[in-house]
């Protein structure tokens, strides 16, 4: 498989959903805008609610963004897994009451497999408990053996993130090999250790979420999709995290220099070294969105 850069798989990704009819949009701000359920914007949906719900008229009813995204909750996880930071770049496609089911599923396969040469037999794809029509999708069309499709609950396979749009999922994740497990027994497809790493999650967005828990069905039916662009780059590229693919990796080693220090040392070390290239992106990409930084309490109440 060649080693694609992280520009190059942005731009492939978005030019292959663009041959399948999707407008090509801009990364909205991190700042939401007219939003009061989100402090940052943390997914590519979530600049687009109102065309989920139906509230606004998309320019087009397929969609896909290389959307910046901030998540704070994972904040814990930052310089201690491979996979997780607070910054990173979301490519997704969307479809707002236009395609479903079947087209987002076969798409995803098309283009990790096709397009950017995964092997497949190292993808197993994830669906909600019950959502047979997803498994039959993957089992008879994709022709996915049934033992090799994971079901799970709805803290893994239902998207939500607060209030708005949301549905059942259905993830791929990528085996990387027995080097980067945890080589617990039982670490399979689901393990919280670094081996199989989620890398697309294609959202049946069907429902509405009040916020405190109260569902409602959709006017429509939608799609919407993510992938982390440098998750993806950390498979494509075979490296250890997304610290090492080649646009981070050249940010970490200006960090190391600064501070003196060389990467793969020591444990502790490497933890900070990697906060600190995390904490420079999102801080970067904030202050361009102008979320300036201050020391001053009073200022920053003031802004709330
Ligand atoms: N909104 C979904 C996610 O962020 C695609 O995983």
């Amino acid at each position: 498989m060649k080693k694609y850069g992280v520009n190059e798989l942005r731009k492939m990704f978005l030019d292959f959903m663009e041959s399948k009819g999707h407008l090509v949009m801009k990364s909205f701000s991190l700042v939401p805008q007219g939003d009061k359920s989100l402090l940052l914007i943390n997914a590519g949906m979530a600049p687009l609610k109102p065309y989920f719900t139906g509230a606004e008229k998309p320019p087009r009813t397929r969609v896909t963004t290389c959307q910046k995204c901030i998540r704070t909750g994972d904040i814990e996880n930052v310089g201690k897994t491979a996979r997780h930071g607070t910054f990173f770049e979301m490519l997704g496609n969307f479809s707002f009451g236009d395609y479903f089911k079947k087209e987002a599923i076969h798409w995803s396969w098309e283009f990790l497999t096709e397009v950017v040469g995964l092997d497949a037999n190292r993808l197993y794809p994830s669906i909600y408990l019950d959502d047979n029509e997803a498994f039959d999708i993957w089992n008879k069309e994709v022709g996915i053996p049934a033992e090799r499709i994971f079901r799970f609950g709805k803290e893994d396979n239902f998207w939500e993130h607060g209030a708005g749009p949301c549905g059942p999922c259905s993830e791929i994740y990528y085996d990387r090999g027995e080097k980067y497990g945890c080589g617990k027994p039982g670490c399979t497809v689901g393990c919280d250790c670094d081996r199989y790493m989620e890398v697309w999650n294609n959202v049946f967005t069907q429902f509405e979420n009040d916020g405190n828990g109260n569902y409602t069905t959709l006017k429509q039916k939608n799609i919407d999709t993510g992938m982390g662009l440098e998750r993806l780059a950390v498979v494509v590229q075979d490296v250890d995290s997304i610290f090492d693919v080649d646009t981070i990796c050249a940010l970490r080693n200006l960090v190391c220099e600064i501070a003196h220090k060389e990467y793969e040392k020591n444990y502790a070390d490497d933890v900070s070294i990697r906060l600190i290239t995390d904490h420079i992106r999102s801080a970067t990409f904030m202050i361009s969105d102008g979320i300036m930084p201050t020391n001053e309490v009073a200022a920053m109440f003031s802004a709330v």
